[in-house]
This record gives structure tokens, sequence and C-alpha cells, in this order.
């Protein structure tokens, strides 16, 4: 997992819950990086598991809560960092449905070591779009929380439902409506 993911992370730790949250749960965890993470740099998945189930054990919110929090946090720092991809959008549908063929292609070639997840297109009208989501990580909350922020940008409003295709999330149908 790029290291972006986690320099970001425990940039909200800090922001939300303080330094020492920050340090009580790299104590906690079990880290070969030692807590030490560059934004280009990249690191194992277990790492965040743990470092996000000790906060979530530590402030008794769920992950997934702490997930759809995240998100927020993490789309204004790529956007902020990778502004080129983003700005020719005109409509937040378009930018979902584009993640696949053109905004994750990209973030390929500048991170090569990154493991994507994939958005399948399965259907889509002016109003809504299904997609599903494939990832061993299993953080269809982090893209549901992502998927949220895109309509804000765009300060259109919309609904986003899910799915489980399996009971890991590993495979997860994103129904998306507009309005
Ligand atoms: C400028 C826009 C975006 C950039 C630069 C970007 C970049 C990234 C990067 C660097 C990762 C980490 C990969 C790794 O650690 O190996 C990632 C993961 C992810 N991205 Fe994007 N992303 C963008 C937009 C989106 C949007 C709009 C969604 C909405 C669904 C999304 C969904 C995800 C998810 C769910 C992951 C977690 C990895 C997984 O589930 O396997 N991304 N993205």
């Amino acid at each position: 997992m790029k290291g972006i993911i986690f320099t970001e992370f425990l940039e909200l730790v800090e922001e939300k819950f303080g330094l020492g949250m920050v340090d009580k749960i790299i104590s906690q965890s079990e880290l070969k990086s030692d807590g030490i993470y560059t934004s280009v740099g990249t690191y194992e998945f277990g790492e965040m598991l743990q470092l996000i189930t000790h906060l979530s054990e530590n402030t008794d919110i769920s992950v997934d809560d702490l997930l759809m929090v995240y998100a927020e946090h993490l789309f204004a720092a790529l956007i902020k960092t990778h502004p080129n991809l983003v700005e020719h959008y005109k409509d937040p549908m378009d930018l979902l449905a584009s993640i696949e063929n053109h905004i994750h292609v990209e973030v390929q070639k500048i991170y090569p070591e990154a493991q994507l997840p994939t958005f399948e297109l399965i259907e889509r009208t002016d109003n809504k779009m299904i997609m599903i989501y494939k990832s061993d990580k299993a953080l269809y909350m982090l893209g549901k929380g992502l998927m949220l922020e895109t309509f804000k940008l765009f300060k259109v409003p919309a609904k986003i439902d899910f799915e489980k295709l399996n009971e890991e999330g590993t495979e997860v149908r994103f129904i998306i409506n507009k309005g």
C-alpha cells in the first residue's frame, strides 16, 4: 500500500485525536516500518489494518465509520496532490465512471507499486450508475466515502447504496443515484 495512504491517515489521526493517539496506535501495532512512512514509499497493507483497528478500539468508533471520515480527508489530499487527474471533469458521474479507465490508470503510472481496486461499470444512465468494486483489501467503505466526496466536490446531491457480493466484502455492488 502506498505511503500517501499512511501519511494522510496519521495526519488525520493527529488532527482529530492528537499526537498521543498517533504514538499509541503505532506502539500497539507490530510494524516493519516502525511507523515511519514517506508518501512515495510502499508498505504492507497489514500495517494499515493494525493502525485502524487499534484506532477503532481506542476511540470506540467502528472501522467503517473511521474509513468514511478518512475518505473525506484522503480525497482532499489526493486531488490536491494530483489536480490534473480531476480538473477536466464537469460531472461527478463522469469522474466515477472513469476511475477504472482513466484516473487509476494514471495513478498506476505515477505509483507503479500501487495495488488498486477495480470498479467495473455495469449500468449507466443520466441519474443512475451501477459499479462493481473488487479488491482483496475490502476497503469498500473507503470507496463509498470517496464516491460521496466526489459528489460533494461538484455540489451534486447523491445517494449511494451498496450490496456485499461476498462475506469478506472483496466484491461489492454500488448503486449510485443522483439527487
Ligand atoms: C484524483 C483522484 C484519485 C487518486 C489520485 C487516487 C489514487 C489512489 C491511490 C494512490 C491509492 C492507493 C493504492 C495503493 O496503496 O497501492 C488508491 C486506492 C483506492 N482508490 Fe483511488 N484515487 C483517486 C480517486 C478515487 C475515487 C474517486 C475513488 C472512488 C471510489 C477511489 C477509490 C479507491 C479505493 C477504494 C482505494 C483503496 C484500495 C482498494 O480498495 O484496494 N479512488 N487510490
